[in-house]
């Protein structure tokens, strides 16, 4: 089936099976391997993209599902030259992540959270990222991460 859809602001069109995954789509037809596969069956978060600024589990999804929608994945968190996101900066420093598996939907996780709410109260980063599951880290080091990402956002924002 022929598909179009944007991705991270770039147009796509591709010629899709009706059966093939919106996370096999983004990994293997768009190139885009930042979105993980972890359990494939909706439990682990490590596939969530934004699909039209929602989350949704590109492993529960359908490629064809996308059509017409504006999909971002962890990839278009990069900077105009390149440079991290300041979520990125804050689960470095913050120690957020260890092998980085879950990173990429913990990240669009955040990022939706913070743009919904830019002062998330550590509770509700917790109940928000709760469908996501890291197996190294232990969440204080997200959790910490979101809330100082959180902050830098909202100055950056408040700057302008
Ligand atoms: Fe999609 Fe686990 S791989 S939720
Ligand atoms: Fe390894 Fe989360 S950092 S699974």
């Amino acid at each position: 089936m022929d598909v179009t859809f944007s991705v991270n602001g770039e147009r796509v069109r591709l010629d899709i099976e009706p059966r093939r995954t919106l996370a096999d789509t983004l990994r293997e037809d768009c190139g885009l391997t930042g979105t993980h596969l972890g359990c494939e069956h909706g439990v682990c978060g490590a596939c969530t993209v934004l699909v039209d600024g929602q989350p949704a589990r590109a492993c529960l999804m359908f490629g064809v599902q996308a059509d017409g929608s504006s999909v971002t994945t962890v990839e278009g968190l990069e900077g105009e030259d390149g440079e991290l996101h300041p979520l990125q900066e804050s689960f470095v420093a913050h120690h957020g992540l260890q092998c980085g598996f879950c990173t990429p939907g913990m990240l669009m996780s955040a990022l939706h959270l913070l743009d919904n709410d830019p002062e998330p109260s550590r509770e509700t980063i917790r109940a928000e990222m709760s469908g996501n599951i890291c197996r190294c880290t232990g969440y204080q080091g997200i959790v910490d991460a979101v809330a100082a990402a959180g902050e830098v956002l909202k100055e950056s924002t408040d700057v302008q």
